[in-house]
C-alpha cells in the first residue's frame, strides 16, 4: 500500500486507526523520555496539534535532536487509538525525516507572547495558534461572504484598484506614479500628469463603489470583494491604510432594502463563524475575549435598532454619561457615541440614518428636508462602525448639483452622471469593513492583529 499524505484535521477526525500513513509539518514541542520521543506536530490544517510517538528503534531517531522546536517534519507511520487523555488517536511513527532544522534563536519556543512583540515577527507569527486561527477564520469567512452573496444571486465584479476617481470625496489618497525623483516628489501640475504613466492623476482606491454602481445598473445585484487604501493618518486600533471591504449594490432599491440586506448579511457571516469556526474561535473565547460568544449569541438573538441620526443625538445629548467631544445637530458621531448608543442605551446592533447632508459624501440620495441624506451606519457593541452605506443620488439633477456645490468638477465624474442620465434607477449599497467584522467575531482588539501584513502610519515592516 503506498503512503498517503494526510493533513492532521483528517486524521484527527478519523472514525478508525489507520496505517501508511504520511504527515508533514512543524515541530510545536517536543519531550524526550529514555525509550521514545513525543513530539506535537502542527501542519496549520487545524489547531491542534497531532502527538506522534517517535521510539529509539524507529528509523530516523538517530536525528531526534534536531526534531526541535519550529522545525520541518516529515513523518510515517500508522494512527493508533491513544492511550493519552484528552485525544483519541496518536501517530506510532515508523520513519522520522527532518525536513528543515530550526536553531535555538527561533523566536517562538515559549507558548506564550504578546500580540506587540509578534507583530516585531509578522513573518513567522502566523505559526502561533492564535494567529494560525485567525487566518483560517479569516480564510473561512472569505468563502462565507462569497457563499452569502452568491446563493442570492448576486455577480461578483472586479472593481479596479488604481482609479482616477475620488469615491469618498476625502482625500486621504495614495497616488500612483512613475515619475521619477524631483518631479515624483514636489506637488504635481496639470502639466506634470500628462506625462505620468496614465496621463492623469493616478491613485489607490478608497472603495470600489462608484465602479460597482455602473455594473449594478446593468446586473441588479453585484457586489465587490477588494484591498481599498486610505492614507487618513488616524493611528488606532481600527484604522488600517490597506484594508479589505465588502460592497453589494441592489437596484431598484432604497435605504430600508438596504439596511435590511446588511442585517441579514452580519448575521450569516456571525452564524457562519460559530458554526463553522468553532475550534478556533474557542481559543479566542478562552485566551483573548471571555464575553464573545456571548455577544455573537446575543446579536444573533436580538434584531437589530434603527434609529435616525436626530435621535440618536436626542439620546445622547440626554445620555447621564458625560463626553469628550461635545455634541449637537450637524456633528459626527465619535467613538464614544457609538459605544454608548450600542451598549449602554440598545444593547444590540443599530442603524443610525438619516445622515446630515454636510458630513456625508456627495453621492448619497437626498431626503426631501433638504437637511439629511439617506445614509446609514452600522455600529456594532466593542467595535462601533462596521458598515457605512447609503441610498444614491439617482437624480442626475440633484447629484450635478450637488457635485458643484462641493467644489468638485462634474466633467471629472462624467462617466458616474452618465449613468443617471440613461436609465437611471433607485440603488443602494453599504461597505463592511472585513477586518472590522474579524475583529467583532474574534474579540480581537487591534485591526494589526486581523489582516495578515497590516499597514499603517510609519509601518511598512514585511
Ligand atoms: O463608511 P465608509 O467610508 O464607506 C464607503 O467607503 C462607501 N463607499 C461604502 C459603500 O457604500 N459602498 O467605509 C465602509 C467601512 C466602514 O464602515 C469600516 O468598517 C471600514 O469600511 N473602514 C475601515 N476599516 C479599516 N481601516 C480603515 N481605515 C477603514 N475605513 C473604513
Ligand atoms: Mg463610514
Amino acid at each position: 500500500m503506498p503512503v498517503t499524505r494526510v493533513p492532521i484535521r483528517e486524521l484527527l477526525a478519523a472514525e478508525a486507526p489507520r496505517r501508511e500513513i504520511e504527515v508533514a509539518g512543524w515541530v510545536r514541542t517536543r519531550r524526550d523520555s529514555r525509550e521514545f520521543s513525543f513530539l506535537e506536530i502542527n501542519d496549520g490544517s487545524c489547531l491542534t496539534s497531532l502527538q506522534a510517538v517517535v521510539a529509539f528503534d524507529t528509523e530516523g531517531y538517530a536525528q531526534i535532536k534536531d526534531a526541535s522546536t519550529g522545525s520541518a517534519v516529515l513523518l510515517q507511520g500508522e494512527l493508533i487509538a491513544s492511550p493519552a487523555k484528552g485525544q483519541r488517536f496518536e501517530l506510532k511513527a515508523s520513519r522520522l525525516t527532518i525536513v528543515g532544522t530550526c536553531p535555538e534563536e527561533y523566536p517562538l519556543q515559549k507558548k506564550r507572547h504578546s500580540d506587540e512583540f509578534l507583530r516585531t515577527i509578522g513573518h513567522l507569527r502566523s505559526r502561533t495558534n492564535k494567529y494560525g486561527a485567525m487566518f483560517r477564520i479569516r480564510s473561512r469567512l472569505s468563502f462565507a461572504v462569497h457563499q452569502f452573496f452568491q446563493s442570492k444571486g448576486f455577480h461578483y465584479i472586479h472593481t479596479p484598484i488604481i482609479t482616477g476617481a475620488d469615491c469618498e470625496g476625502a482625500g486621504d489618497m495614495f497616488r500612483v506614479t512613475t515619475l521619477q525623483g524631483a518631479s515624483g516628489a514636489r506637488a504635481l501640475g496639470e502639466r506634470d500628469f500628462a506625462d505620468d504613466f496614465f496621463g492623469q492623476e493616478a491613485h489607490l482606491t478608497v472603495s470600489g463603489q462608484l465602479a460597482v454602481e455602473t455594473y449594478c445598473l446593468a446586473l441588479s445585484k453585484v457586489y465587490t470583494f477588494g484591498p481599498t487604501f486610505r492614507s487618513e493618518n488616524s493611528n488606532t486600533s481600527r484604522h488600517a491604510a490597506e484594508f479589505w471591504m465588502i460592497e453589494p449594490e441592489i437596484a431598484f432599491a432604497n435605504l430600508h432594502d438596504d439596511m435590511q440586506l446588511a442585517e441579514d448579511f452580519v448575521r450569516y457571516l456571525l452564524e457562519f463563524v460559530r458554526t463553522d469556526c468553532r475550534e478556533d474561535l474557542a481559543l479566542f473565547a478562552q485566551f483573548v475575549d471571555p464575553e464573545i460568544t456571548a455577544r455573537i449569541d446575543g446579536v444573533l438573538n436580538s434584531e437589530f435598532a434603527r434609529v435616525q441620526y436626530g435621535e440618536a443625538i436626542d439620546i445622547l445629548n440626554s445620555a447621564k454619561q458625560s463626553f469628550e467631544f461635545a455634541l449637537a445637530w450637524g456633528s459626527d458621531l465619535q467613538s464614544e457615541h457609538e459605544r454608548y448608543l450600542v451598549e449602554q442605551h440598545f444593547h444590540r446592533p443599530v442603524f443610525v440614518y438619516d445622515w446630515p447632508r454636510d458630513i456625508k459624501a456627495f453621492y448619497m440620495r437626498q431626503n426631501d428636508d433638504q437637511k439629511t441624506v439617506a445614509a446609514m451606519d452600522l455600529l456594532v457593541p466593542k467595535i462601533g462602525e462596521l458598515i457605512g452605506g447609503s441610498q444614491r443620488e439617482e437624480r442626475h439633477d440633484r447629484l450635478h448639483t450637488r457635485i458643484e456645490e462641493l467644489g468638485f468638477k462634474p466633467t471629472d465624474y462624467w462617466w458616474y452622471l452618465d449613468t443617471r442620465r440613461f436609465g437611471s434607477a433607485p440603488h443602494a449599497g453599504f461597505g463592511l469593513g472585513f477586518e472590522r467584522l474579524l475583529m467583532f467575531a474574534t474579540g480581537v482588539s487591534n485591526i494589526r492583529d486581523v489582516i495578515p501584513f497590516p499597514r499603517t502610519p510609519k509601518n511598512l515592516d514585511f
